[in-house]
């Protein structure tokens, strides 16, 4: 999907080859960033359809009956997989379960099963799937229950479609965290001044906002912005610039959104030294005396010092995530009443 907004109820999502709207019954695993399961458990227990039977540092499992659907526009999770303990999980599913939604012949591939992938391919091969390793619906993976075998028609990308991406792109799971603890509200004006690819515009688009602000100091990056943009409704205003000198007025925007350099793949924690600060002082002038920031870096300490010595702005809430061997936090920063 693109910036547009949330999709039409009877939109299709990503692959088109999954049955959405059969009913089925199975206990699934949906996977997510850590950090981001509390917001997935929330919003799993609003569905009917689902009961929640487990939680892991990474995931949510669910005993689930109802149409794939009712889970496709769910945007904390990343990867959705039956769990099944052994051959007649399998089966069964593939009968009743969400491995029914699978055209036929399942196209399969087995992942990192050991002395169980072998014998495990050729019996799929025997009951009617065919191999597909490099272009496969489900792919079979170890779990602590069993296997879990993950659709490939469920994969975030599959349902949401893929963005450009920047080299230190946001994961667009966090992105969708950082735009609910931002709590757009309906017309206001969303900055992210180290925007890269867009991630996180493209999500604040999706939450209402009336106007999206985005720059990069690097220009391949604003046009890439621009692309994962493209089709969005709120209007939308993109620059090369400085996030140290944003040519905005004071308290102009609502919400600023931002992955910060967290100097380690873009920049570094001494060029963070003086940017933190500086960058600091300008989101704290352009925001709104009700504004709010939600901004992503490791460079931890670095960031919560620069925010205690910035004037007019605080800390209220921290949520650290794991992703990509980092584990960076986003932080909730509202300016102070009467700055
Ligand atoms: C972590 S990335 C942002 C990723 C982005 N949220 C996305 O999803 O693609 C940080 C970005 O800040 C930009 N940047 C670094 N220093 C900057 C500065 N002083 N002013 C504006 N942009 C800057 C980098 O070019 C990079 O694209």
């Amino acid at each position: 999907m693109n910036a547009g907004g949330d999709p039409a109820p009877d939109a299709t999502y990503g692959d088109p080859v999954l049955d959405l709207d059969r009913p089925v019954t199975d206990r699934l695993l949906l996977r997510t960033v850590p950090g981001a399961v509390d917001y997935l458990a929330e919003e799993l227990r609003e569905l009917p359809t689902a009961g929640i039977v487990g939680r892991r540092h990474d995931g949510v499992v669910i005993e689930f009956a109802g149409p794939l659907r009712d889970l496709a526009a769910n945007r904390y999770y990343t990867t959705l997989a039956v769990l099944t303990a052994d051959d007649a999980g399998i089966a069964r599913s593939r009968e009743s379960g969400a491995l029914a939604a699978v055209p036929e012949p399942p196209r399969f591939r087995v992942g990192r099963l050991g002395e169980r992938r072998w014998p495990l391919r050729d019996r799929l091969t025997a009951s009617g799937w065919r191999n597909a390793p490099g272009d496969w619906d489900v792919n079979f993976e170890p779990d602590p229950e069993g296997t879990a075998a993950e659709l490939g028609g469920m994969y975030w990308t599959s349902r949401f479609g893929e963005l450009v991406r920047a080299p230190a792109s946001t994961t667009p799971v966090i992105a969708t965290v950082m735009l609910r603890l931002a709590k757009v509200q309906e017309g206001q004006r969303v900055l992210d001044p180290f925007c890269g690819a867009g991630t996180l515009l493209v999500e604040a688009a999706r939450g209402g906002a009336g106007r999206l602000l985005g720059a990069d100091h690097d220009r391949r990056w604003v046009r890439s912005t621009r692309e994962n943009l493209a089709g969005a409704h709120p209007p939308v205003t993109l620059w090369r610039g400085d996030a140290r000198a944003l040519p905005l007025p004071d308290d102009h925007v609502d919400r600023v959104v931002a992955n910060l350099p967290f100097g380690k793949r873009v920049g570094s924690h001494r060029g963070n030294t003086t940017l933190y600060p500086a960058a600091l002082a300008e989101i704290a002038r352009v925001l709104t005396r009700t504004g709010r920031a939600v901004l992503l870096t490791e460079d931890k300490r670095l960031f919560t010092e620069t925010v205690q010595r910035t004037r007019g702005v605080r800390i209220v809430k921290q949520i650290t995530f794991t992703t990509g061997g980092a584990h960076p936090s986003a932080y909730v920063v509202t300016t102070r009443r009467g700055r």
